[in-house]
């Protein structure tokens, strides 16, 4: 009794003693009277696993960051209305704590509205079919559940003493979401909930401040933010509150059928630089690791099950080059600024056309400097203080003292690596291992068991499988006389099909006729296709489908999706529409229905076994014994020969697989891509025609060594042979850094060093992995990228020899770009460079 008093009184001091002050000015956070100058970056707990999050935490907090910001998943925790949930990609108190434990802050957006590409924008689908609901305006049902939802959040993070108050790592938590955008769609409830909102967050007393995004009436105390490829000319509404970017898009989603965006880490260094230049003091990555949208996780229409991003860190966890690099150095230079900037005075200078610079100075004499040229096509040469500067276009170089220039967001020196997908298959050829051995199910193409109900005409199809499944059977049968004409002459009726979503399979007398999709919008799309019909007796049955519910945008909650029109032209009598016949409709596929892709579910029904598993065959269940591919790389499954579907490991979601070409042409993408002016998310596509998805991550924690049951659900057809694990492995790495780049400066022991303006190149291989051979070097003027350099018409040839011996059979090495090491009256006037490719293994 007495001890337990003690170790009371005990805890409850150190707590005291532990918490933090957050307020704010116009400047900055102030975080126990410090002002903080962040680099935060988002990691949504559930778009990866447990086990990955201390490394993806520690890949942030070396690239430099220093704030973690995640989402919260309302329709991942509240389940059902009251029932909650917090185990496994959901244990948000664990996330917290693992930020915590490496040292780190946390912003905690619990919106509970997301949008986020995520199925729903985050709220439960449940919340729709309570009576009277309309989301995200003043609606008491929606509002009373928002508010009980924040409240059980912001409890469980009291508990756990997560709030920077209670000696936590949460500085600043976010109520709803980008609302401004909308607020006017909903008239007066619409600016009537947002204050409510504010009002309601604010009332919680986390003791740390609130913001709202993109929310320009924001009310005091709660501070509105910024989210945009470019934040530098946002201005909060107050000028008592500090400009903060919420979200950074160092990329951008993808959509199955849509290209595969890049955001070059160039203007992304850019975007960044100009921000701070600029007064701003809290900056965050969206995404910074975008992680897998598994099972039906992700929004749509289409939202791909990857959710990469071109982040700085890639889907698979590994630490994406040269982007997350070149962000590392730019914090580094940026932290080298941060007193002066967030506590000194600032002018601003036009040093020429289209040149700014913002000099901060304070009365130790301290001076930093960030001097930005914004034309898009010109370089420029300026003076400043007597020096002269050299500014590519579209770049800030970054001068802590005001004399040297440490970064130049256009100079890229930091390392790419070459990443490799391997195939398990061919590494284990040599053990005998090849293709899976698949047991075989097929679904009813059609109502199974006993119809859900009949009805004349056509459903909503959220409306009725209020999304615990993508698929809804229609079936309808049309009986054919026997003098149609086509009987005779051999030509098909054509089966004409109107629907707004988003997905169809079309069967004919159980024979699969072909897919219709949408765009990826709200749009109607039309199917056509001719199809067999026999005299007597036909069923035309389709399986609709949903890929991923609306995410955001002005009453979301109301978009529907399904069948318009069903017709069939060619007949004596011309064209019968189908479309208010008598449709039985059953909810979902057996095969879920019996969880097959689970142990027991699996178990209760009889598969066949086969070496030779059917191919191009639509609905079928495919099952096999799969053992743990070797080695500790992340692993892929690779799903290009197969159709549309879902897929699972040991009972786990992999997610939705979908093998949708882009529909796009050659033009729509680029070859290279120029980092000069303002990105947007279609500036630098690639994989125009190709598929959008063919890896899908699975996440090695979810593996036995042997014995796991990999279950695919294949809705048109695909060829289960091809299906196999890759391994997503480091290869290489390259290097390509000029004479006049920037940098930080290396002592004797390698360590960062400032204004020591040596310029180097470093390549570091993975884990435990060394430079085994060096493929490629030349000081001069090599040409090409990491993968294809070639030599230019100057090259010094002890190059090779130079990398090798500072480089072979280490892990990491740095060479100097000095006269010791490379020739100095080599090709003068040309502008020098070493390029460098090595293989690490
Ligand atoms: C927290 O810090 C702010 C600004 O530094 C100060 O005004 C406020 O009084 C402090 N609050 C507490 C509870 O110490
Ligand atoms: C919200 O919580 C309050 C207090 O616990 C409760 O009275 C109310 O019924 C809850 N509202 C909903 C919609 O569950
Ligand atoms: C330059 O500074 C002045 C005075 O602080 C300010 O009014 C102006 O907006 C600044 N201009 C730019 C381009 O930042
Ligand atoms: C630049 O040079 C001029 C003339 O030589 C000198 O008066 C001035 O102080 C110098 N400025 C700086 C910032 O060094
Ligand atoms: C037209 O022909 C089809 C197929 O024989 C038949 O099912 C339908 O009832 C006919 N419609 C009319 C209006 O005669
Ligand atoms: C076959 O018969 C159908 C129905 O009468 C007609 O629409 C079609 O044009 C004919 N096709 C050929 C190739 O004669
Ligand atoms: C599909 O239905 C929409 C909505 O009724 C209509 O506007 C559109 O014209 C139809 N498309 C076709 C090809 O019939
Ligand atoms: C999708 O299709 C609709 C209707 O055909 C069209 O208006 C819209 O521009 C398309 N959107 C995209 C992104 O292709
Ligand atoms: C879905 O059902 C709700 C009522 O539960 C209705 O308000 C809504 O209009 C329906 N949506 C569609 C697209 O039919
Ligand atoms: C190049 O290498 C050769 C032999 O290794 C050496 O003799 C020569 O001095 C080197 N040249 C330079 C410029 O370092």
């Amino acid at each position: 009794m007495k001890l337990c008093f003690f170790l009371c009184l005990l805890c409850s001091f150190t707590f005291l003693a532990l918490g933090s002050n957050v307020s704010y000015d116009g400047r900055s956070l102030i975080i126990d009277g410090q002002r903080k100058l962040l680099l935060s970056a988002s990691i949504h707990y559930p778009r990866s696993v447990p086990a990955m999050w201390p490394s993806l935490v520690q890949t942030a907090k070396e690239g430099g960051i220093d704030v973690i910001e995640t989402y919260v998943f309302w329709n991942g925790h509240e389940l059902s209305p009251g029932n909650y949930y917090f185990g496994g990609r959901f244990d948000l108190v664990k996330f917290v704590k693992i930020v915590q434990q490496a040292g780190m802050y946390l912003i905690l957006r619990i919106g509970p509205f997301v949008a986020a590409e995520w199925n729903y924008g985050g709220v439960p689908v449940w919340l729709h079919y309570i009576p009277g609901t309309v989301f995200r305006t003043y609606n008491q049902p929606f509002m009373s559940h928002m508010q009980n939802f924040t409240t059980y959040i912001v409890n469980l993070m009291k508990q756990e003493k997560l709030f920077a108050s209670q000696g936590g790592p949460i500085i600043l938590s976010q109520i709803e979401n980008e609302y401004g955008y909308y607020e006017n769609f909903y008239k007066e409830d619409g600016k009537k909930y947002a204050m409510w909102a504010a009002k309601m967050a604010v009332a919680q007393n986390t003791g740390v401040p609130w913001i709202m995004c993109q929310q320009w009436d924001a009310p005091d105390p709660v501070i509105d933010t910024c989210n945009s490829f470019y934040c530098d000319q946002f201005k909060p509404t107050s000028p008592n509150r500090p400009k903060i970017w919420t979200e950074n898009w160092p990329g951008w989603f993808k959509t199955f059928g849509g290209r595969n965006p890049h955001r070059p880490a160039e203007d992304v260094a850019y975007a960044v630089a100009r921000f701070f230049q600029k007064g701003g003091s809290v900056q965050n990555y969206y995404m910074y690791h975008g992680g897998t949208n598994f099972g039906r996780t992700a929004g749509g229409p289409f939202i791909t099950t990857s959710y990469d991003y071109d982040a700085p860190i890639d889907e698979y966890g590994l630490p994406r080059f040269p982007k997350w690099g070149h962000l590392k150095e730019l914090h580094r230079a940026i932290k080298l600024c941060e007193r002066v900037l967030l506590n000194g005075k600032s002018v601003n200078i036009t040093l020429g056309p289209s040149v700014e610079a913002d000099v901060y100075t304070d009365e130790s004499g301290a001076c930093a400097a960030f001097i930005a040229n914004i034309d898009d096509k010109n370089d420029r040469t300026v003076e400043f203080r007597n020096m002269s500067y050299h500014l590519p276009a579209w770049s800030v170089s970054i001068l802590p003292d005001c004399k040297n220039v440490v970064f130049n967001t256009a100079k890229v020196s930091t390392q790419t690596h070459v990443v490799s997908m391997i195939d398990e298959n061919l590494q284990q050829s040599d053990k005998g291992a090849v293709a899976f051995k698949w047991d075989v199910l097929k679904e009813n193409a059609g109502i199974w068991g006993e119809a859900d109900f009949v009805k004349t005409g056509f459903v909503d199809l959220i409306n009725t499988t209020k999304d615990t499944t993508d698929y809804l059977w229609h079936t309808t049968s049309i009986y054919v006389g026997e003098h149609e004409g086509f009987l005779k002459n051999g030509s098909k009726p054509v089966l004409l099909i109107n629907s707004t979503g988003h997905a169809l399979h079309a069967f004919v007398n159980q024979e699969y006729q072909g897919t219709g999709t949408g765009n990826g919008t709200h749009s109607p799309f039309f199917f056509k296709n001719p199809i067999p019909l026999r005299a007597g007796k036909n069923e035309i049955a389709l399986l609709c489908l949903t890929v991923g519910l609306p995410t955001a945008g002005p009453f979301y909650d109301f978009v529907g999706a399904g069948l318009i029109s069903v017709k069939i032209k060619g007949f004596n009598n011309g064209t019968v529409d189908l479309s208010s016949s008598a449709w039985s409709y059953k909810i979902g596929v057996q095969g879920e229905q019996l969880k097959l892709y689970q142990g027991d579910g699996s178990s209760s029904v009889k598969w066949t076994t086969t070496s030779k598993p059917p191919k191009g065959q639509a609905l079928t269940w495919y099952k096999a014994v799969v053992d743990a591919p070797s080695g500790d790389e992340p692993i892929g499954l690779d799903m290009l020969h197969m159709g549309k579907g879902l897929a699972w490991l040991n009972g786990e979601e992999i997610g939705r697989y979908w093998s949708r070409n882009s529909e796009f042409e050659e033009k729509d993408c680029v070859q290279e891509c120029d980092y000069r002016g303002k990105f947007l998310p279609d500036k630098c596509d690639t994989d125009c025609g190709k598929p959008t998805q063919k890896w899908y991550h699975v996440p090695r924690s979810w593996f036995k060594p042997s014995g796991n049951i990999l279950v695919i659900f294949e809705e048109k057809g695909g060829d289960p042979t091809k299906i196999k694990f890759l391994r997503r492995k480091v290869t290489g790495a390259c290097a390509n850094v000029a004479e006049d780049y920037p940098s930080i400066g290396l002592d004797s022991q390698g360590e960062d060093k400032i204004n020591k303006n040596t310029p180097f190149a470093r390549l570091t291989c993975p884990g435990n992995t060394i430079i085994s051979s060096v493929k490629f070097a030349s000081f001069g003027t090599p040409t090409g990228k990491c993968g294809s350099y070639l030599l230019g018409s100057c090259h010094d040839p002890n190059s090779s020899t130079v990398v090798e011996k500072a480089c072979l059979n280490k892990n990491n090495c740095v060479v100097k770009l000095t006269k010791e090491n490379f020739k100095n009256n080599l090709c003068p006037g040309s502008s020098r460079k070493l390029a460098v490719e090595a293989i690490c293994s």
